[in-house]
């Protein structure tokens, strides 16, 4: 707090009690009368002091004037101060309520009345605009805050108007909730408007004005605008303009349509929204200048027709509708009933009220947009849970010279707010007393319920009986409703009509014969029964809300929904009356739930003027306010009241034994403190949970002490924390120092320590070390000594583990996997081989492919073996016998194998030798008894005969000595040469039979010459004679193979020469002797 303000604070000493003129609160007024209270009121009202208290409630009164009262000062002032403290203000009664809001959590509603001019509106500003100068700050709060404030001359240029009473007075209810977040800043708020005073759209009363906005915009509008809008500025142009008073003393309606379009402005109407809204509001004042005449029709009916069309015109084109729809709409009026339609014209009084029936629907709905269209502004963004501080202000009771059904309803409202008014604090009161069982003395007070009752009640309430006329069939009128009204109400006591069957009033001139009056809380009203019915059907021609739905108009389109053609509702819509009393009560029900607060209003005088007091006047609207019986009550019993325990809570520092705890039930606590207070008995009263105190100014007294104590309580508390805190500072230097030197001690003695100790080491290293160096040299000798050991002992088992080891050393390994694999190669080699062998034929050529290359000599190898190993075998199977005569086969082979070309004939024919069974044959027994031994071979072979070269059968014969020739047929035998004899065998080297045996010259058989023999059997002739030759004469015969050799005959050598190619004798070769030295063998 700047050291200003706190100077400020200081200066206001102002308490209600101080300074004060007359009382500011009733509750202290000595004596206590009428009389007393009104002069109260005027000494305080002449001396510019317009609040006054009764309790809690604020007495308003109206000073007509502006007053220096309302300062951003003042609201400093007032602001966060008790409610008791300073002079009476609506400020401190709209501080209580926000503080209560913000920190009790508790809703508030703000209930203003008072009559006509009594200055509701003002005050319910005057709340608000304190509201927002205190609640927080920032620039989101302060646009919700301005849009808030904003929306008031809004509503009042559209809804306000000058009356006789008031120059602003309100012709709609209305109820606005502002609301706040925990912290208490405005989050938004909801307005609710209750019926607007329509009919004052066509017509006002002597001295009256329409509403405002007519005025202003007329006034204030550019010509621009004007002619945009297609008005004139001219009031007196406009049949809705009542001209008697149109212009209003200290009223500047230009200035304030510049206000209004701001204001619209600020609460955030689009441009488009606002042209529409005076679009509307100029097509009103323009509805009023359309003008009807009769016209006859053929049926002898008049007819409604408009006068000058050039109006109508004009409105059609502002709103967009279709003139035609609109001008047969105010000639014809279409009647639907059970799916028929039927269409009736309208005579010129019909056509009348259908205008202005349709001007006040369009502007009273256009109020009803414009209150939802400010909510939609003003509403809250957040859901979160809000607080609500909700603001009345509705239409003051009002008594005109002709009231009608508009002031019935006003007054019915009030009405009500009475009763919530006795209900909430009369009644509330006395019952409270009784509860809490402290004596009182019963106040009389006036309870209107009865009135709420004749008006409301659903059976025989007045306006249940105007909506049963409203809906039932045949003719109705406002005389059969007041018929009615004389029937059901005619005992009531706040009833009165002359009609009435109870003839009471007969009598009373004062009262016509069309009209009842109702004795209300606030006085007697007159109401005249003409209008009742329409308004309350307030009834406006489908033809014409179709007409208006058919608008090119969106703001027309949308007030008039129920004009669409797919919406049709045949039900009638609920009536004015009913929808009023429905709002009405929910209203009442909003406000039950919410800490009222009450400011009274009141008129000082009927001329609006300053400084004037009327006596009269104020008298009458105490006496119905009840404002004295709201004293009495007040005084009858306590001014304050509070639970024990928050009341123990506030003052029990007051009183040593309660302070600072008490340890009892909280009202002993009470009661022990206000003895110790001295507090005079007659002050307080102890109810069952409540202490009440008589007068405010024991309570001032206890708050005085309980500052003065509380100013005492925080000296001790601040010197208690002084010496603590002293105390600990002290304790903790303390602390500190002793901390401090135990630390330096520690240090100087570490130092010390540390020296003694470095001079010891090194004394000590000093020996160690010398003692250390000689056990080291000792050391290191058997060390090395060692070390010889262990290096010869190593290298030693090195040399005997490696020998050992060697052969499981890696080095060894790959040999190792050689042979092993070579050895696996091997085995799988055999192995295959075995399954693979060929056959054991000797001639078979088979032999496997060769796996491996490296095997290529062994492979070669195994395959000589085998093939020799199977030939053994081959042989061994063999006998002696064909043993010798392979042997023989093998011996021919060697000899003439590719030398003779008759060697292959040979090999497949079996070595026979004896072919000739000598032995059997009995023909050569004589030649078999002749050659006694074994005979080799037996044959008959051709001998050539060497003269001539024919051949000659002979007997061949081989023994173990000699070869022998026999003849054939005899057997005898012709030549036997000893085989010793035998030099040599010749033959071709062709395919011939031929051969010749030499023999040795000068040997026995040699005389004849050597033989020229021809046998089929000739290679084995001569294996056979070779190897006999050669058993039995050691010696090998000579076999010379050639074509050409020599032969002895006797003498004579000849030539045998062996000729290829002569066919002569097919295939038996031919032999010739060509002369002495030539024989030519021809061989085929
Ligand atoms: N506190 C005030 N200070 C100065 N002038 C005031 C104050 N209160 C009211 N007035 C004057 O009284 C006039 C009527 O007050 P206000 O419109 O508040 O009456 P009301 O009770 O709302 O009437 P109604 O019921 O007709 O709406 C205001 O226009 C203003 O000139
Ligand atoms: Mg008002």
């Amino acid at each position: 707090m700047g050291n200003e303000e706190k100077m400020a604070k200081m200066e206001v000493k102002t308490s209600l009690l101080d300074n004060m003129i007359g009382v500011g609160d009733m509750v202290l007024l000595e004596p206590l009368n009428e009389d007393s209270f009104i002069n109260n009121l005027k000494k305080r009202f002449d001396h510019s002091e317009v609040y006054t208290y009764i309790g809690s409630v604020v007495i308003s009164i109206n000073p007509y004037r502006s007053l220096p009262i309302y300062t951003p000062e003042k609201v400093e002032e007032y602001r966060n101060r008790n409610f008791y403290e300073l002079s009476p203000h609506i400020f401190a009664l709209s501080d209580e309520a926000y503080r209560s809001l913000r920190d009790q959590d508790k809703d508030q509603c703000i209930l203003i009345t008072g009559e006509s001019g009594a200055g509701k509106t003002e005050a319910s500003k005057l709340v608000m605009s304190y509201v927002a100068a205190v609640c927080g700050k920032g620039a989101e709060v302060n646009q919700v805050k301005e849009q808030l404030l904003q929306s008031n001359p809004v509503l009042e240029a559209f809804g306000n108007a000058k009356t006789v009473r008031n120059d602003n007075s309100s012709r709609f209810g209305k109820y606005m909730d502002i609301e706040f977040d925990f912290k208490g800043d405005p989050l938004g708020g909801v307005i609710s408007n209750y019926l607007l005073e329509k009919s004052r759209v066509v017509k006002q009363p002597r001295g009256e004005r329409n509403f405002h906005i007519f005025y202003q915009i007329l006034s204030g509008a550019s010509e621009d605008f004007l002619c945009k809008l297609k008005l004139e500025r001219d009031f007196s142009r406009y049949n809705y303009l009542g001209l008697d008073s149109a212009k209003v003393n200290g009223v500047d309606d230009a200035a304030n349509f510049r206000t209004v379009r701001n204001a619209m402005q600020i609460v955030g109407f689009m441009d488009h929204e606002t042209q529409s809204v005076f679009e509307v509001v100029a097509a009103v004042l323009k509805l009023g200048n359309i003008e009807f005449k009769p016209e006859s029709r053929v049926n002898g009916l008049d007819e409604s027709k408009i006068k000058d069309k050039n109006e109508l015109k004009e409105i059609c084109e502002l709103t967009g509708i279709d003139q035609s729809v609109l001008e047969r709409a105010f000639s014809f009026r279409t009647v639907e009933a059970k799916q028929e339609k039927v269409s009736t014209t309208l005579n010129v009084a019909q056509a009348y009220y259908a205008r202005d029936a349709l001007a006040k629907n369009l502007y009273s709905r256009l109020f009803s947009w414009l209150v939802t269209r400010i909510n939609e502004s003003i509403k809250a963004q957040t859901k979160v849970r809000k607080k609500v501080m909700g603001v009345l202000d509705i239409y003051g009771f009002e008594i005109f010279e002709d009231n009608s059904f508009e002031q019935f309803i006003i007054n019915y409202c009030n009405e009500k707010l009475q009763q919530i008014f006795i209900e909430l604090t009369l009644k509330e009161e006395q019952e409270e007393y009784i509860r809490e069982g402290i004596e009182w003395t019963h106040i009389e007070y006036f309870n209107n319920a009865i009135i709420c009752d004749l008006i409301e009640n659903n059976q025989t309430g007045i306006l249940a009986m105007l909506d049963e006329e409203c809906l039932r069939p045949g003719t109705v009128t406002d005389d059969t409703f007041l018929e009615k009204l004389n029937q059901v109400c005619a005992t009531h006591q706040h009833f009165e009509s002359r009609m009435s069957k109870c003839s009471r009033f007969l009598n009373d001139t004062s009262l016509p014969h069309s009209c009842f009056r109702i004795q209300h809380y606030a006085g007697k009203v007159m109401y005249q029964v003409e209008g009742f019915v329409d308004k309350n059907n307030d009834l406006l021609y489908r033809d014409l809300s179709q007409a208006m739905w058919k608008a090119n108009h969106s703001l027309i389109k949308a007030l008039f929904p129920e004009g669409n053609p797919a919406k049709i509702n045949l039900k009638r819509p609920p009536t004015a009356g009913s929808q009023f009393k429905a709002s009405v009560a929910t209203l009442m029900k909003n406000l039950q739930t919410k800490n009222p607060n009450y400011i009274r209003c009141i008129k000082p005088n009927d001329k609006k003027a300053a400084h004037v007091f009327n006596d009269a006047l104020v008298c009458h609207q105490i006496r119905y306010l009840g404002l004295l019986e709201n004293v009495r009550v007040r005084r009858a019993g306590y001014a304050f009241r509070q639970a024990y325990e928050p009341c123990l809570e506030r003052y029990k520092m007051l009183c040593k034994q309660t302070w600072p705890h008490w340890r009892g039930p909280a009202r002993a606590g009470v009661e022990v403190l206000f003895n110790e207070l001295e507090i005079p008995e007659e002050e307080f009263s102890f109810g069952r949970s409540k202490i009440f105190i008589r007068n405010p100014r024991t309570l001032f007294k206890l708050e005085d002490l309980r500052k003065q104590r509380l100013e005492d309580l925080a000296t001790l508390i601040e010197k208690i924390y002084r010496g603590w805190k002293c105390r600990t500072h002290f304790l903790l230097m303390k602390k500190s120092q002793i901390v401090i030197a135990s630390w330096y001690r520690r240090y100087a003695q570490q130092k010390k320590y540390q020296k003694i100790k470095s001079s010891a080491i090194i004394v000590q290293s000093y020996i160690r070390g010398w003692k250390a160096r000689k056990l080291l040299r000792e050391l290191k000798h058997q060390k090395r000594c060692n070390e010889a050991a262990t290096v010869i002992a190593a290298y030693w088992h090195g040399t005997q583990v490696r020998r050992e080891y060697r052969k499981f050393f890696r080095a060894n390994a790959g040999r190792k996997i050689y042979e092993f694999t070579l050895q696996r190669l091997m085995q799988k080699y055999f192995l295959e081989m075995k399954n693979k062998m060929p056959s054991l034929s000797p001639i078979d050529k088979n032999w496997p492919a060769r796996p491996y290359l490296f095997l290529d000599s062994t492979h070669k190898e195994l395959k000589r073996i085998f093939h020799l190993w199977r030939c053994k075998k081959y042989r061994d199977q063999f006998t002696d016998q064909q043993k010798l005569i392979y042997e023989e086969k093998l011996e021919a082979s060697e000899l003439f194998k590719d030398k003779k070309a008759l060697y292959p004939a040979s090999v497949g024919q079996p070595f026979q030798g004896a072919y000739l069974e000598i032995s059997k044959n009995p023909k050569y027994k004589k030649l078999k008894d002749a050659v006694d031994e074994k005979i080799i071979i037996a044959e008959v072979v051709n001998k050539i005969n060497r003269a001539n070269g024919k051949a000659t059968s002979r007997i061949f014969l081989l023994t173990k000595n000699n070869v022998l020739l026999a003849d054939q047929k005899s057997g005898n035998i012709k030549s036997e040469v000893p085989l010793g004899d035998v030099t040599k065998v010749s033959m071709s080297s062709q395919n011939d039979g031929f051969f010749a045996v030499h023999l040795k010259e000068g040997s026995g058989a040699a005389g004849k010459g050597d033989f020229l023999l021809s046998s089929d059997h000739l290679i084995e002739m001569a294996t056979k004679l070779y190897r006999t030759t050669l058993s039995q004469t050691k010696q090998k015969l000579n076999i010379e193979i050639s074509d050409e050799f020599l032969v002895q005959f006797r003498q004579d050598k000849v030539c045998v020469k062996f000729i290829q190619g002569s066919q002569k004798n097919g295939n038996i070769p031919t032999c010739k002797r060509k002369n002495n030295r030539l024989l030519e063998v021809a061989v085929p």
